[in-house]
């Protein structure tokens, strides 16, 4: 865990419109910044960045947050990267409790032993004429060998002896680039030709390996490591960042040879999983970059099912206005094999016409092999169906996809949800709101509370009227509020992230956006809570005045003369 105070300290010493304007040129206007939103297309600037609240808004998409989050979003990284990123800005050391989260850090030596590692195999490759041969063979440049880093591991029982002094060094077991046996140590990798894997800070976490030949297994892969998880790591993503912004699609295909290939062709928005089904994780990171998803995977058996994997995988990751889709290929093709031969315009063509959304690929698996014109036919389509129904995340395809298969079973939508097929539910946060909230009293009361924590003291909880729409949401922020008792806006934006006031208080934040500087808050304050308290006292007198005076108690008689005298 990082702690709150070391994350107010930074929210304190950067400048917010520092680190967006390094990335998004911003223009000053009025006592704000202004650009094009970087989070959506848009021609006139919506995206406006406050310097007093250290927070930016896009009017236009609704994104916001503060400096953290900002480059969370732009550049796709996790809450610690980016604290480690503008801690590193300002030069504030991080502090140790904030290293040993849940998954240690791997200490220095393996990232060091993977980069030597790659260096002396980018070395060897040039020196070695068989495997710059092979690579020809493939119809690889060595441009595209440079852009992916590929290297040449020679054909020796230990060629990183070359490289590291100390050869018994744990770091290079423990970063997978050697095993050990009772006996002796060795490279992992000889004779192939190796693949670095880079993580999206273009940093290697570990490498593929494939034979120059026919020999066995065709390719090796690093191990699981405190650097690389197959399961959340996409080769080529790291070349790919820009090509899948620019295209505005990504392509998931299966092999590293892929990927080379496709780039070797100017197609330099592909990924590929690493020898393992593209996960959840896979799909999401993919989804933070793009908004379209197509799955390219072998035309053979293999790569069917590798489809099929690929689509329950994603059901979890759906998110409404985003798109996945899949490209079969003929039997026997591979997207290398397929662009080789056709080249990058027929290829691109397949891609436009020739795909099959999520949806379709869903229903006709489901459907096929069933005779649906029969009871029991319908009734094993909705039992299969349901589980996967279940893990769609998006509620509006989900909602779609559920209609049609009720209609191939025959049944009317809604009574999918009698024979126990949940609805779909969004499971994560549902999408921005991009229109303001109505305006209410209690709503200008929480901004305010929201620039002086310390005087939420002075309202009464049992002054807030039940009806306003932010009754049950502002007593959770008043207790809150009072216990962070938290020094500026940002900290406090910071520290609602992932908590149930996160969207409120973002909202709160962005209201505050047109307020400038001279807005006295302190009058405003104090205005808002005597106009609270007046209506409450209001409505406590209408309340009492209501009743008949002999159901009154003592002190509920005394506090309705008060009431009516004042
Ligand atoms: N793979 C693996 N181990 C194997 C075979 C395959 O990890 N023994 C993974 C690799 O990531 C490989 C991908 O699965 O890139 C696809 O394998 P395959 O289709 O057999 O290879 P191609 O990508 O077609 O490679 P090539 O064209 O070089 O034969
Ligand atoms: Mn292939």
């Amino acid at each position: 865990m990082i702690p709150r105070d070391f994350i107010d300290t930074l929210l304190a010493r950067v400048d917010i419109v520092d680190v967006i304007d390094r990335r998004v040129s911003l223009k000053k206007a009025g006592q704000n910044y202004q650009a094009c939103c970087p989070f959506h297309n848009e021609k006139t600037p919506s995206f406006t960045v406050s310097p007093t609240k250290q927070f930016y808004h896009c009017f236009g998409c609704g994104a916001h947050g503060t400096a953290l989050g900002f480059l969370m979003e732009y550049e796709h990284m996790s809450f610690p990267d980016a604290v480690a990123a503008l801690a590193q800005d300002v030069g504030l050391p991080i502090p140790e409790s904030a290293q040993e989260s849940d998954r240690p850090k791997p200490p220095p030596a393996l990232w060091d032993a993977l980069e030597q590692a790659a260096q002396f195999y980018r070395q060897q490759l040039k020196s070695s004429p068989r495997a710059i041969d092979y690579l020809k063979q493939r119809g690889l440049t060595g441009t595209i060998a440079a852009r992916y880093g590929m290297g040449y591991a020679p054909d020796d029982w230990s060629p990183l002896k070359q490289v590291f002094s100390d050869y018994s060094a744990d770091a290079l077991a423990a970063s997978g680039l050697v095993i050990d046996n009772e006996r002796s140590r060795y490279d992992r990798f000889r004779d192939r030709i190796m693949f670095p894997i880079k993580n999206i800070k273009g940093q290697i976490v570990g490498f593929g390996g494939r034979v120059l030949d026919k020999g066995e297994p065709k390719y090796l892969n690093s191990p699981e490591t405190p650097l690389f998880h197959k399961g959340s790591e996409l080769y080529g993503l790291f070349e790919a960042r820009a090509a899948i912004k620019a295209a505005g699609r990504a392509i998931v295909v299966e092999g590293y040879m892929d990927v080379v290939a496709l780039a070797q062709h100017g197609v330099e928005f592909s990924v590929a999983a690493l020898g393992t089904a593209t996960t959840p994780i896979h799909v999401r990171t993919l989804l933070r970059h793009t908004d379209r998803l197509i799955y390219a995977f072998d035309g053979d058996n293999a790569g069917r099912k590798a489809a099929w994997r690929a689509l329950e995988n994603s059901l979890e990751a759906l998110q409404d206005g985003k798109e996945i889709s899949f490209l079969f290929l003929p039997e026997g093709e591979d997207p290398d094999s397929t662009i080789r031969a056709h080249g990058q315009a027929a290829f691109l063509r397949l891609l436009d016409n020739d795909t099959l959304p999520l949806s379709a690929f869903l229903v006709r698996e489901l459907a096929s092999g069933l005779k649906l014109d029969t009871q029991e036919g319908r009734a094993s389509l909705l039992k299969q169906a349901k589980p996967l129904l279940e893990k769609i995340t998006a509620p509006m395809l989900g909602s779609l996809i559920q209609r049609q298969i009720a209609e191939l079973a025959h049944v009317p939508a809604n009574e999918l949800t009698q024979m126990g097929v949940k609805p779909t539910i969004a499971r994560r946060a549902p999408p921005r709101p991009t229109r303001r909230p109505a305006p209410s009293r209690l709503r200008s009361l929480a901004r305010m509370m929201l620039l002086n924590p310390q005087r939420v003291a002075e309202v009464d909880q049992a002054w807030l009227d039940a009806n306003d729409p932010l009754f049950e949401h502002l007593a959770d922020l008043m207790t809150w509020l009072r216990d962070i008792g938290s020094p500026s806006l940002p900290s406090l934006a910071e520290a609602a992230r992932g908590s149930t006031l996160e969207s409120l208080v973002n909202e709160l934040m962005t209201d505050l956006l047109d307020k400038d500087d001279s807005w006295d808050w302190n009058a405003e304050f104090d205005g808002a809570v005597r106009q609270l308290h007046d209506d409450w006292r209001r409505r406590r007198q209408q309340d009492l005045a209501a009743r008949p005076l002999n159901s009154l108690s003592a002190s509920e008689r005394q506090e309705l003369v008060d009431l009516a005298r004042s």
